[in-house]
């Protein structure tokens, strides 16, 4: 009985042990988070932040002496870099609620094609010129998704294609059914991914230490694999044959639409 309690004794301190361990680690990665997360804020927000100063600065001091178009120039660089500063922090307080659970996420029966619409239609400006692709089967069902989520998602992963592939190359952008999934694929033709990066690229504030020259936190990706888990779905990345990478979104069909006639239903959920 003795040997016994001594054994339970010590298995207890086993596990608080573990558990130690266990908190250290989480303390270190989350250590780790919050100064990449810092050093990503500071450079993320002010380096937009300083280009609006300095142009907005440039413009008041002596209006008159600039030319229309400077003027111009100017103005579309507040702009733009004003829509970088907000698609940051966009960004920032989607991973940081989808991480809290605090996203409510709305599933609702949508078609997919209009949600690829839309997030093309989001990206309509930075896409101008750009040759894209779309492959989309006239037969694709509706699918149980939130379309705010989702179309985030997909517009992370179109812009990381425009960003970090050649102006003169194709995005292909195509959905279709494989089992009980929907798969949304985007692919390009830039440099493809290193060998190891196919998983690394969803981490937060992963970001290929070449990619230094285009803005971002290292975050598109992140969100977009929390918003593929939400819906019970899953997102990789991978190289393509002939060069470039891609994308595939899956989400679950989640059977068929509930305003199909009950035997239409039935049909559909025997097979
Ligand atoms: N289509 C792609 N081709 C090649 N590399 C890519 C592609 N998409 C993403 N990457 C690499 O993966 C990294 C992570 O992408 P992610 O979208 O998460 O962050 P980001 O684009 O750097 O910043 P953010 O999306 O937060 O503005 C990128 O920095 C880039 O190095
Ligand atoms: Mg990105």
């Amino acid at each position: 009985m003795e040997a016994f309690a001594s054994q339970i004794a010590l298995a207890v301190e086993r596990t608080n042990l573990a558990a130690e361990a266990q908190g250290a680690l989480l303390l270190a990665e989350t250590e780790r988070t919050r100064s990449a997360l810092l050093a990503s804020v500071s450079h993320d927000l002010r380096t937009p932040l300083a280009a609006i100063a300095g142009a907005s600065s440039t413009m008041l001091r002596n209006p008159e002496s600039l030319s229309a178009e400077t003027r111009r120039e100017l103005v579309q660089s507040i702009n733009d870099q004003a829509e970088r500063l907000n698609r940051f922090i966009g960004n920032l307080l989607d991973m940081t609620r989808l991480e809290a659970g605090a996203i409510n996420i709305r599933k609702e029966w949508q078609p997919v094609e209009e949600v690829i619409g839309a997030a093309l239609g989001q990206l309509e400006g930075r896409l101008a010129g750009r040759e894209v692709r779309t492959r989309l089967p006239d037969s694709l069902p509706l699918v149980p998704l939130d379309t705010t989520l989702v179309g985030q998602a997909l517009v992370n992963v179109l812009e990381n294609a425009l960003k970090y592939t050649p102006a003169a190359t194709p995005i292909e952008v195509s959905a279709r059914v494989e089992g009980d999934w929907l798969v949304i694929e985007v692919g390009d033709r830039g440099p493809g991914l290193a060998p190891g990066e196919e998983l690394q690229v969803f981490e937060k504030f992963y970001r290929r230490a070449s990619e230094n020259g285009q803005p971002g936190a290292g975050l598109g990706l992140a969100i977009a694999k929390a918003v593929a888990a939400a819906h019970g779905g899953r997102i990789a990345a991978a190289n393509r044959p002939g060069g470039g990478a891609v994308f595939s979104l899956a989400l679950p069909l989640g059977g068929p639409p509930p305003d199909l006639p009950a035997e239409a239903r039935r049909d559909a959920t025997i097979t």
